[in-house]
């Protein structure tokens, strides 16, 4: 940090209260930021984290209407439950409010009615998507109709979900109004514009000249966009959900969502810190630092400071955007819609206490620099083979022996050996390393090398082994045990940020009583005469069972979706009844039925036909026991030429449906007919 500041101020991306939120918001955003936040605090930094829900947008809206209750419930809902779960999940924030509170709409109301005294805003009256039988304009997302590029019927007007390409109204074929299906009509309406362009220079020098040391990722979109060029941007909507627009003639419009929701960190902080809160948002020696997925940058980056710009008054601009990519599971992209996801209220439900390890895996495994997978083989093999082997072992290794050889007491050192010189050498040089890959926002870096600080006391332990030394020497082994239980301590405070429960845990076990990373890498944190806790397992193996289910419950959304995107098969070319007719189609009853050996998929039937009894082999033998079918009526084909299956000659073919999750059913008349009837 070449520069000196005074104090922190974090900000997280506010999540939509359309749903709850899922691991790819947790290693995109609120992990990095606690971590980040829980070092400064450590290292004793004035620093306030600042959190809340996005409730205003039409997905929203579109929600509440599809479930038929107001807006106001479903943000209420997924308020409580992203607040809950983060919250239990250790995210550390000083506040976590919400864009319906009344301070937001005061403050996002005043922001609006300044830029628009001070004449930065152009009007623009343009034609929109209106929908004459509710009277409303409607937002992209309100509108559907065919896919220019796939065909797809449903594509919406922002866009398709069948081929992912971006669309604007006027490119869908035979728009329509997704409320009630009727075509839309172009209606003239008129929106403020934030001038972008009139920014541009600024933020061009801002970004391009100043913040060289930003992320590639987050560097390299903002100078993409900036060469792009910046055009005016509209910060209204005609909608009925948000905050009004505070101008004479605006009735029935609304702020932007990307609008108001970015002044949701001012107006969390005000609620914060009432008489306070300007110091934290326009001295020049405040750090901010927005913590975002790379799906927020152009908002964070160049939209959201042109409007503080636009605004003046002292306001300072973000520091630093260390912005994330995606994070998939299980190679696909993860989506609220498709309940492609790990739910965090789910997760916390799930795996009770184990909110260190969902922290763990998703910083080792996070997407700093490009997509990553989350998987659930690897969530069980970074517990098993570094949370538990490494950490968890060295540290009861440490606390055990404590118990065995000193009743639980730190026994007093004497001279140190080699081992020891080089093991506090290697604590030093990685205090270092962690506090420098933190201060630059790589965090799987830094949690490797707070790893390494543990792996260095398994070294340790295993160069010095102190079960054999104890045979002999209480002396040397009482050196080795006080030497392992203060980089016990020392673990506590480096892992602090990370695994904060974990943390806790292991400070009260050896009796470290203050945590701040001044003292990290002393060793001598711990003295002699101190107690240590009964040792107990700061992580327990995660065992395949575990894993399986949570496999299960992604099967499961994967064959849901399927069913969900089933539509009939397209009409066939039309045939003539003749030709129909050619087809002898009949009833018959399941005389014999059994399974064809070898064959998974293969029944034999012998059929009563009314003339003599037929065999036929049909592929159904997944979807229906043998048993249960003797007897039964069944329709077939009976003049197909004989066919030979698996050694069989089948005369004819049963007829049956195949259903939407692909499974077949038989058909059968409703009534018992005489065997040989025919169906026609
Ligand atoms: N709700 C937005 C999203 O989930 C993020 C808003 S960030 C804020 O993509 F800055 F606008 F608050
Ligand atoms: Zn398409």
């Amino acid at each position: 940090m070449e520069k000196n500041f005074k104090r922190t101020l974090i900000t997280t991306a506010l999540p939509y209260a359309n749903g709850p939120v899922h691991i790819g918001h947790l290693a995109g955003v609120y992990v990095p930021a606690d971590i980040y936040a829980r070092y400064l605090r450590l290292r004793g930094e004035d620093v306030i984290m600042i959190g809340g829900s996005d409730e205003h947008g039409v997905p929203i809206t579109l929600r509440a209407r599809k479930e038929g209750i107001t807006p106001q419930q479903v943000v209420d809902r997924y308020h409580t439950i992203i607040k809950d779960s983060l919250e239990e999940l250790g995210v550390s924030f000083d506040i976590y409010s919400r864009t319906t509170s009344a301070i937001h709409h005061d403050t996002a109301s005043e922001f609006f009615r300044h830029l628009y005294d001070k004449g930065e805003f152009t009007v623009m009256t343009e034609e929109q998507p209106y929908d004459e039988a509710t009277g409303e304009f409607l937002a992209d997302r309100y509108v559907v109709g065919t896919c220019p590029r796939c065909g797809n019927e449903n594509a919406y007007g922002d866009q398709c979900e069948k081929c992912g390409s971006t669309l604007s109204v006027s490119e869908l074929i035979n728009p329509r109004s997704a409320m009630t299906g009727l075509p839309v009509k172009m209606k003239p309406t008129t929106h403020w514009y934030l001038p972008l362009d009139k920014w541009e220079p600024a933020l061009r020098s801002w970004i391009l000249d100043g913040h060289k040391e930003w992320k590639t990722n987050v560097y390299g979109q903002c100078k993409s966009w900036l060469d792009g060029g910046l055009q005016p941007r509209a910060v209204s909507r005609d909608l009925k959900w948000g905050v009004p627009v505070p101008v004479e003639g605006a009735e029935g419009k609304v702020l932007y969502v990307w609008f108001d929701a970015p002044i949701g960190y001012i107006s969390n902080t005000k609620e914060l810190l009432p008489d306070s809160w300007e110091k934290y948002w326009k001295d020049p020696e405040t750090r901010i630092i927005n913590f975002i997925g790379k799906d927020n940058i152009v908002f964070h980056c160049i939209v959201f400071p042109a409007m503080l710009m636009a605004y003046g008054d002292g306001f300072q601009l973000p520091e630093n955007v260390p912005a994330n990519e995606f994070l998939n599971l299980e190679g696909d992209k993860i989506s609220t819609s498709r309940n492609w996801a790990v739910w965090l209220h789910e997760y916390l439900k799930e795996f009770p206490g184990k909110q260190d390890v969902l922290r763990y895996v998703l910083t080792a495994n996070a997407p700093e620099t490009k997509d990553n997978d989350f998987t659930w083989a690897d969530f069980q093999a970074r517990n098993n083979n570094e949370l538990v082997a490494v950490l968890g072992n060295f540290v009861n290794r440490a606390v055990v022996l404590t118990h065995k050889y000193f009743g639980g007491v730190i026994p007093a050192p004497g001279a140190d050996t080699q081992a020891e010189t080089e093991l506090w050498a290697e604590v030093a040089r990685l205090k270092e390393a962690v506090s420098e890959s933190l201060d630059n926002f790589r965090f799987r870096e830094a949690l490797k090398e707070a790893m390494d600080m543990a792996r260095a006391g398994n070294k340790y332990l295993q160069d010095t082994e102190p079960w054999k030394v104890a045979k002999t020497d209480m002396a040397r082994t009482a050196t080795i045990l006080y030497n392992a239980l203060n980089l016990c301590a020392n673990l506590a405070i480096v892992f602090e940020p990370f695994l904060p429960f974990s943390a806790d845990r292991l400070a009260k076990m050896v009796g470290l009583n203050e945590m701040s990373w001044n003292i990290l890498g002393d060793r001598t944190l711990l003295h002699p005469e101190g107690k240590v806790a009964a040792a107990e397992l700061l992580f327990d193996k995660i065992e395949d069972d575990a894993v399986a289910a949570q496999l299960k419950k992604l099967s499961d959304a994967r064959e849901a979706n399927k069913i969900a995107a089933w539509r009939p098969e397209p009409q066939a070319a039309d045939v003539d009844i003749d030709t129909f007719g050619l087809c002898d189609l009949r009833v018959g009853t399941v005389v014999e039925c059994e399974k064809v050996p070898k064959a998974d998929k293969l029944l034999r039937f012998l059929i009563d036909d009314g003339m003599e009894k037929r065999t036929i082999v049909s592929g159904i033998a997944k979807y229906y026991n043998p048993e249960e079918l003797v007897g039964r009526q069944v329709c077939f084909i009976a003049n197909l030429p004989p066919r030979k299956l698996r050694g069989i000659t089948s005369q004819g073919m049963i007829l049956s449906v195949v259903n939407s999750d692909g499974s077949l059913v038989l058909l059968q008349p409703s009534a018992e007919v005489a065997p040989g009837s025919k169906i026609g």
